[in-house]
């Protein structure tokens, strides 16, 4: 009985739709966590010091098993409904219904390949940090408290315009997945209708928008700061820091005073 009920294409929408919730949320969390690279150094690494060291390492895990798993089932539901679909297509059937999906639906297959392509290299980089031997090496001081300097890391991860490049276009088509995904993710869920279709509808590709924006932001600013423009972020300070580097010993940045530290030095 529960065999035949996961069997069915019902099932496999749900399966579908709640792993894709539960990511949907987590690019949010993870989008706005980020921005903090747009404030201070101490900001986002404060962050991920309480991520790594504050938060019970049990909860952590958690919340990555649980992504694992969200992942792994995203990914065999839609492959067996690109089976079934696939089986249940009567020839010559293929052009008639292309003309009633959208362009994003119909490539959602192709986007969510390149996206798992994109989220190896990512935790490749940003968490085993295996891409390049500095990462690990850059270390900040959170009031006493010796720890990795995150935001070192991210900026210099972009510094590179092909890694740069790499990310704005996986963001796009992460905006692009997301555009259809999150419309039919709430009509599986029993939540679209005929008078709330074109509502939801709009509210997936605004929500698409702003989950690229938010994280297009970043590398975009990076490459600005990076070569030569207004220091949206602190490159300069990177740079100097990593072209004295001897390879192997820990790198700090001299991040320039910040304003209000300027003020709380000044202050008796
Ligand atoms: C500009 C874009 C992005 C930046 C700068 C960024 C940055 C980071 C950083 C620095 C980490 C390591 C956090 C730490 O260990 O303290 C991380 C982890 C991660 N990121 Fe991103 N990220 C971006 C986009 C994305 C996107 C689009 C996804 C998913 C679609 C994603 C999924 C993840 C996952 C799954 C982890 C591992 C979390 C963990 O360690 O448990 N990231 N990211």
């Amino acid at each position: 009985m529960l065999g035949a009920l996961l069997s069915s294409s019902l099932a496999k929408k749900f399966v579908m739709a709640l792993t894709g919730l539960i990511l949907v949320g987590f690019v949010l969390g993870h989008m706005l966590g980020n921005l903090q690279t747009f404030g201070a150094p101490s900001a986002i690494n404060g962050y991920a010091y309480f991520l790594h060291k504050v938060l019970p390492w049990e909860v952590l895990w958690l919340v990555r098993i649980v992504l694992l798993a969200a992942v792994v089932l995203h990914i065999t539901a839609a492959v067996l409904l690109v089976r079934d679909n696939r089986r249940a297509r009567p020839a010559g059937y293929e052009k008639q219904k292309y003309k009633q999906a959208s362009f994003a639906a119909r490539t959602m297959k192709y986007s969510g390949v390149i996206l798992l392509a994109f989220i190896v290299f990512h935790l490749a980089q940003f968490t085993l940090q295996v891409t390049d031997p500095a990462y690990r090496e850059l270390r900040f001081d959170l009031d006493g408290k010796n720890t990795q300097d995150v935001y070192a890391m991210i900026v210099y991860g972009f510094a590179s315009p092909w890694i740069a490049g790499f990310y704005l276009v996986a963001m796009g088509l992460l905006c692009w997945h997301l555009s259809h995904g999150v419309a039919s993710m709430f009509q599986s869920l029993g939540l679209r209708n005929e008078n709330w279709y074109k509502y939801l509808h709009r509210f997936a590709v605004g929500y698409g928008w702003v989950i690229f924006l938010g994280f297009a932001a970043l590398p975009a600013a990076v490459l600005v700061s990076w070569y030569g423009g207004p220091q949206l972020v602190y490159a300069e300070a990177i740079q100097e820091a990593v072209a004295g580097w001897d390879g192997q010993s820990p790198l700090y940045v001299e991040y320039p005073v910040e304003k209000s530290d300027a003020v709380a030095n000044l202050s008796p």
